[in-house]
């Protein structure tokens, strides 16, 4: 179902031109000229580089980037109505090193270089838990070579979601797609991890009492 644009919407999205690094390269929003990005140049630093895929309306985001202004963060999302919000909290908080991709987290090498980031986080990423949209899944096999590609050696992916089936389908693909597991939980909230920043879905899931499932993987190049 295609979601209504949001009123205003367009003129929003302008009003963040700050934050925004603009379109994936997506064959629609493709001038052809697509680059990867000089990151030291975007933020104006050498800081190591944070990716969050999926951040909805940037919970996490914002939160993490304020807690940690020696890193710079960037963070995906394919809806514009909800990014758009991401975006204005960025731009009302002032922060300096948290920018925005809006579209598909499949397009990230044209704009990103190959060893250019330290750490993934994927939050509650959508399970499409229907067997023909496994693709779609943001740690399928299409997407891991994305992952190896543009994180370092030993750069890590971080994941948490409320679905099992998920969760043990992703352990399984990073295994397979070449990453190390180095941390496990299937309860992050009765576990020994500090520093968890709760995002939006993850507070709904912990209001119904539902356990959050939580894994760290390594790329070993
Ligand atoms: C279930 S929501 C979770 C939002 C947020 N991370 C949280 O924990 O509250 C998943 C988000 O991932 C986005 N998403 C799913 N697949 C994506 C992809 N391939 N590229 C970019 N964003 C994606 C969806 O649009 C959605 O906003």
């Amino acid at each position: 179902m295609r979601m209504r644009k949001k009123k205003h919407l367009d003129e929003r999205l302008a009003a963040c031109g700050a934050v925004d690094l603009g379109w994936l390269p997506d064959g629609v929003h493709d001038d052809g000229n697509a680059e990867q990005k000089d990151l030291s140049a975007v933020f104006g630093n050498n800081a190591p580089v944070h990716l969050e895929i999926g951040c909805g309306k940037g919970k996490f985001a914002n939160t993490i980037a304020g807690l940690h202004p020696d890193i710079n963060y960037i963070a995906v999302e394919q809806t514009p109505n909800v990014i758009v919000s991401a975006m204005e909290q960025t731009v009302s908080l002032g922060l300096k090193n948290l920018r925005y991709f809006m579209g598909n987290a499949g397009y990230l090498q044209k704009v990103l270089r190959p060893d250019s980031i330290e750490c993934i986080y994927l939050n509650f990423s959508c399970p499409f838990p229907k067997t023909r949209y496994t693709k779609h899944r943001l740690t399928s096999e299409r997407f891991l070579p994305i992952y190896r590609d543009l994180l370092v050696n030993g750069g890590v992916i971080l994941q948490k979601t409320d679905n099992r089936e998920f969760f043990d389908y992703s352990l399984e693909s990073l295994t397979k797609g070449g990453f190390e597991i180095r941390y496990v939980t299937r309860d992050l909230h009765n576990s020994d991890v500090s520093g968890n920043i709760i995002t939006e879905y993850e507070q709904r899931f912990l209001s119904q009492g539902l356990p959050i499932y939580y894994l760290e993987a390594v790329n070993k190049k």
